[in-house]
């Protein structure tokens, strides 16, 4: 049994997460999508929100699971026993700093891996960031995150205003 952690903050998830999700499920027997916090970064979708529109979006694939987790990604994926980090990389402008995490992990547990799946050219451009500025600025988010999470973010995003 090969488990591989997709760690991230999927504030909102995208369609190009969604994507990388499926092709990790393809070639690993378990995927563990751990919706993280990353302390840099003020999220505009509570944890709770998050994972739930990851359920939905991965309800047909029955080797995902949703988990969160606060701490380290070393860590976790050593009590997951996962042998492999997923990464997504759009452009040579991710790959630095997910070069330093992925190092910076491996130094912290030997066995982990980190697996880097190029995006579908069709998501090059596409990140949570974008849907969100998209969403507050009363856009549509429709052809950006998966079709049944549209409306829901929209009105979430909005909902304040
Ligand atoms: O989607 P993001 O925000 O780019 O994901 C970043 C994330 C959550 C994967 C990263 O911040 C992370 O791994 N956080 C967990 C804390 C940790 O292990 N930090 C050390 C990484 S070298």
């Amino acid at each position: 049994m090969r488990t591989a952690i997709y760690p991230g903050s999927f504030d909102p998830v995208t369609l190009g997460h969604q994507d990388i999700i499926r092709r990790a499920a393809a070639v690993f027997d378990r995927l563990i999508v751990a919706v993280m916090h990353n302390q840099n970064k003020t999220p505009m979708f509570s944890v709770e929100e998050r994972m739930e529109f990851l359920r939905r979006t991965t309800g047909g694939l029955d080797n995902v699971e949703i988990a969160s987790f606060d701490g380290l990604l070393a860590d976790y994926a050593r009590r997951q026993g996962a042998c492999a980090i997923i990464k997504g990389l759009r452009a040579v402008s991710d790959f630095e700093y997910e070069f330093q995490m992925a190092l910076a992990n491996r130094k912290l547990n030997p066995e982990l891996d980190t697996v880097f799946l190029m995006t579908s050219a069709e998501y090059m451009y596409l990140s949570s960031s974008v849907v969100k500025d998209i969403a507050v600025h009363g856009g549509s988010v429709a052809g950006f995150v998966p079709e049944e999470l549209v409306e829901d973010i929209m009105l979430r995003t909005r909902k304040g205003d």
